[in-house]
This record gives structure tokens, sequence and C-alpha cells, in this order.
């Protein structure tokens, strides 16, 4: 899989009172008519079980300078403290957070999963979307970050 380039997104929610993020880079459109995207997300994830509650999430598209950004998602240090900045996100329709850095981003709820493997493909109806920039996005290639050049 390290030869495939992808990019690179941070999948939120809220649950229970908590919001949460962690950095996926297994998004894809499923659908046009209606508007289906899907995620792969590993069965022991906190964001499986939140997701599996709260039945909404929505998908940040990184750009390019957000490096750091997608570290600290995929990080599980992020846990021991407040995972979202004032000032650096505002809460959507869904109640997911959404990141003010994001090039754009989808709101979604579970339309269906699919148990295969370690993960899950979630499948989410999209409620909202926005495109915030035109910055290029970050790309996740062999193992790396890397920008388009
Ligand atoms: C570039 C990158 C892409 C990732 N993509 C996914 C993904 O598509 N699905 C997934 O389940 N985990 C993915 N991960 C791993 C999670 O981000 C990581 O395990 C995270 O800490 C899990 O968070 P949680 O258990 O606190 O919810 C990715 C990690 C990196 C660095």
């Amino acid at each position: 899989m390290g030869q495939f380039a992808s990019g690179v997104t941070i999948m939120t929610t809220t649950a229970a009172g908590r919001m949460h993020g962690m950095t996926v880079s297994a998004f894809a459109s499923q659908s046009l008519d209606p508007l289906l995207i899907l995620v792969s997300v590993e069965r022991s994830t906190e964001m499986h079980k939140l997701v599996m509650a709260s039945r909404v999430f929505a998908i940040n598209i990184l750009g390019e300078h957000a490096e750091g950004t997608a570290r600290f998602f995929a990080d599980n240090a992020r846990l021991k403290g407040p995972e979202f900045v004032a000032g650096a996100y505002h809460v959507g329709v869904s109640g997911a957070p959404l990141l003010n850095e994001a090039v754009a981003y989808l709101e979604a709820t579970v339309h269906s999963t699919l148990e295969a493997g370690d993960h899950s493909v979630i499948v989410g109806q999209v409620t909202a979307l926005e495109v915030r920039s035109e910055v290029e996005p970050l790309v996740y290639y062999r193992s790396g970050y890397r920008r388009l050049d």
C-alpha cells in the first residue's frame, strides 16, 4: 500500500460530550447520487467506538502545511489533554468539530457499515460540505508526508 499515494484527512466526531479526531487516509467518494463517502476505520480505535455511538462524523481534508496536524491526530499522546484548541475549530451542523485550517470538509451521518477484517468500512451520507481554500493537498506516500511538486 505504500506505493499508493493518498490525501490526508482528520476524521472527527462527538459523542457523550466528548470531541475526538483521528488521522485517516482511507477515505473515498462512494456515490454521487445520493452523495455518499466512505472511510475505513480500525475497530480497536477510540474513533470507531465513538462514531458507532454518535452516528455522525466529519472529514477534514488537510492542505500541504498541515503535516503537524496529521501527526498530532495519529499520536495517542493527544488523548492526555484536550484534542481541540479554542479558535482552531468550529462546530458543524453534525456537532462534529471542523478544523479551521482544513482546505475542505464534509459532514455525514452513518449510512451503513461493513465489518471487514480488523477495520470497518463506514459509509456516510453527506449532510454538509464546504471548500475553504485552494491550498494544495497534503499527500501521504511511502510512509511519509509529501507535497505536490
Ligand atoms: C497518515 C496516516 C493515515 C492513517 N489512516 C488511517 C485510516 O485510514 N484508518 C484508521 O483506522 N487508522 C488510520 N491511521 C491510524 C490512526 O490515525 C491512529 O491509529 C490513531 O491514533 C487512532 O486514534 P484513536 O484510537 O484515538 O481513535 C492513520 C495514521 C496515519 C499516520
